[in-house]
């Protein structure tokens, strides 16, 4: 479990909003290098690594890489940044966050005075790093620079918080079976690390068409239910094993998919849950679009806070997904 904390670490310690995935993708394409019989960065800046095997199906698992993120819009006379927002921040949780650009410089999430009864928008916030004013200011940061939250990954028991588990967790989950598998597999598999997914699902969407994959897994975290939340009611807890992804807004699980998942799971007394996630996406969903359209499901490790600073996973659901992956990924498709 330590080793497996220590990629989860180093992985939510890197930053790659979507669509500046460069220091995630390097890390990974040097972790991966080892494993694959070829690595591929594409246009869109999917990291594709292959296991050969043109007599078998042709399998694609997709884990994005990217992140949400803030990116620089204006530059206030007296030093402060108004921003936009890279993907689905939540406004709840700005108000004194630390984040850092991608050139190091830091900064912490203020926002103005609301009026009685206002309502926080994002255009209420700026980012202050520290600047006296505009000139000072763009010395440090110009406009369309992006920044993330500031990485700090606490381990509690099984339990980790950190920043982008959503979706590090999955990629360590993807890195860590592509390690685990043996040299030959029956199928031919393409580990895919997308970019882009937190704008909308939009590498996974290029990388299948050019892979023309038969069938199609997506791994990412999802949602839980065991919050106090007494109003929503989602039948999925951390630590209860990895998901299995029946339905979200963006797919609807092939059925054949869900199936062989379950019978993997219980064959080898894998713990796992079943997923309806009633509000959120995942690669999947522009995947089985591509082409002529391909079967596909995904793997979800269940996640608290997602879209916050501090997200929680269960070290022992995303050990689960890697062994259900594996066991997965030696059979016959
Ligand atoms: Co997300
Ligand atoms: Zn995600």
């Amino acid at each position: 479990m330590m080793e497996l904390f220590n990629l989860v670490e180093n992985l939510t310690n890197i930053s790659g909003p979507a669509g500046r995935e460069e220091k995630i993708r390097s890390f990974l394409y040097k972790e991966a290098e080892a494993y694959g019989d070829e690595l591929f960065i594409d246009a869109l800046g999917n990291l594709i690594v292959t296991k050969r095997n043109p007599a078998g199906k042709k399998l694609l698992l997709a884990a994005h890489m990217d992140e949400i993120g803030l990116m620089v819009t204006f530059i206030e006379e007296n030093g402060f940044l108004r921003f936009s927002a890279i993907g689905g921040i939540d406004k709840e949780t700005l108000l004194g966050t630390r984040v850092i650009f991608s050139n190091g410089a830091a900064g912490i999430i203020g926002r103005e005075k609301l009026k009685e009864k206002e309502v926080a928008g994002l255009s209420h916030f700026y980012i202050d790093i520290g600047a006296r004013d505009r000139h000072e200011a763009q010395e440090k940061v110009k406009i369309g620079d992006t920044a993330n939250f500031y990485p700090l990954c606490q381990r509690t028991g099984s339990r980790l918080i950190a920043k982008s588990l959503d979706n590090r967790a999955g990629c360590a989950l993807l890195l860590q079976a592509l390690k685990n598998l043996p040299a030959t597999l029956p199928n031919e598999v393409y580990f895919v690390f997308t970019a882009q997914e937190e704008v909308g699902l939009r590498g996974a969407g290029t990388a299948s068409y050019q892979l023309a994959p038969d069938f199609a897994l997506a791994i990412d975290v999802t949602r839980t239910g065991d919050t106090p939340e007494p109003e929503y009611k989602m039948d999925l807890s951390l630590g209860n094993g990895p998901a299995i992804k029946i339905k979200d807004s963006s797919v609807i699980c092939h059925p054949a998919i869900i199936e062989r998942m379950i019978r993997t799971a219980e064959k080898n007394k894998i713990d796992y849950q079943l997923e309806v996630l009633e509000r959120g996406g995942t690669d999947a969903g522009s995947i089985h679009l591509s082409r002529a359209g391909v079967p596909s499901g995904a793997l979800s490790i269940p996640c608290r806070y997602i879209h916050t600073p501090g997200e929680m996973v269960d070290l022992s659901d995303i050990a689960g997904g890697i062994s259900l992956l594996v066991e997965l990924l030696t059979e016959k498709w």
